[in-house]
């Protein structure tokens, strides 16, 4: 059987070392993008991106994540609507100044309608364990919760990859039903955000708390 030399493993040590601080830089420099170029995004891509999200970790593997793809502007129109229309009775039921009610559902509908395409991360318990008590019935919706959440995690960073730009929007959180109807979705599934996704028109910046304010060490 072959061994491996001294110089092969100081080069398979260089390339582990390359790759991980390729990906720490990926990690890095991923910011979350808010305007786009009209530039249409293709549909392999899209679909190499979906492959990069099916591929996170999950609770039992049971891979409860869905996706639903919204390109057409009518969808897309459709959606922003009447998820401003949620919104506004909420903000109104708040007490929230008119104008800056307007103002606020101006600039969420025009992101809607000025991304390329728009991803609607759903949950669904269909293949999670079912248990007759709340305790593990809530930590099982968690489970299922938080792998939704690295499965789209696993789409921001391809997408950062590809040179495309991309951002969360958590509104569906507060209408989920609306975004069920609206996009015709199965009943089990429950929409977590909005992913807007399209080629970057703008350069963002960020910073981070040291992890040292961060992580405590045992
Ligand atoms: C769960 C979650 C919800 C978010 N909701 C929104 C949102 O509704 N609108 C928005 O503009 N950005 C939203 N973001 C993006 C954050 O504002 C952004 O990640 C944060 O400010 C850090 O910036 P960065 O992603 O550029 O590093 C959300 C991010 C996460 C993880």
């Amino acid at each position: 059987m072959p061994t491996m030399s001294s110089g092969d493993a100081r080069i398979q040590n260089a390339v582990v070392d390359d790759s991980l601080a390729a990906f720490v830089e990926l990690a890095r420099t991923r910011r979350s993008i808010r305007r786009y170029t009209p530039k249409p995004v293709g549909a392999a891509l899209l679909e190499t991106l979906l492959e990069a999200a099916n591929w996170a970790p999950s609770a039992h593997n049971r891979q409860p994540w869905r996706f639903c793809v919204v390109q057409s502007a009518a969808m897309k129109a459709a959606l922003s609507t009447q998820m401003a229309e949620a919104w506004r009775s909420d903000l109104a039921g708040d007490g929230a100044d008119p104008v800056e009610i307007d103002r606020r559902i101006a600039i969420s509908q025009a992101r809607l309608t000025g991304a390329p395409v728009l991803i609607v991360p759903c949950v669904t318990l269909e293949e999670m364990d079912v248990y007759p008590d709340p305790v593990r019935r809530q930590a099982e919706w968690t489970m299922a919760v938080q792998s939704v959440a690295l499965a789209c995690q696993n789409l921001l960073l391809a997408a950062h990859a590809a040179g495309l730009g991309a951002c969360w929007m958590c509104a569906p959180l507060f209408a989920p039903a609306l975004v069920r109807q609206v996009l015709d979705l199965p009943e089990t599934w429950q929409p977590q955000a909005i992913l807007t996704l399209g080629y970057p028109a703008e350069v963002k910046a960020r910073t981070r708390a040291p992890i040292t304010e961060r992580v405590v060490w045992r």
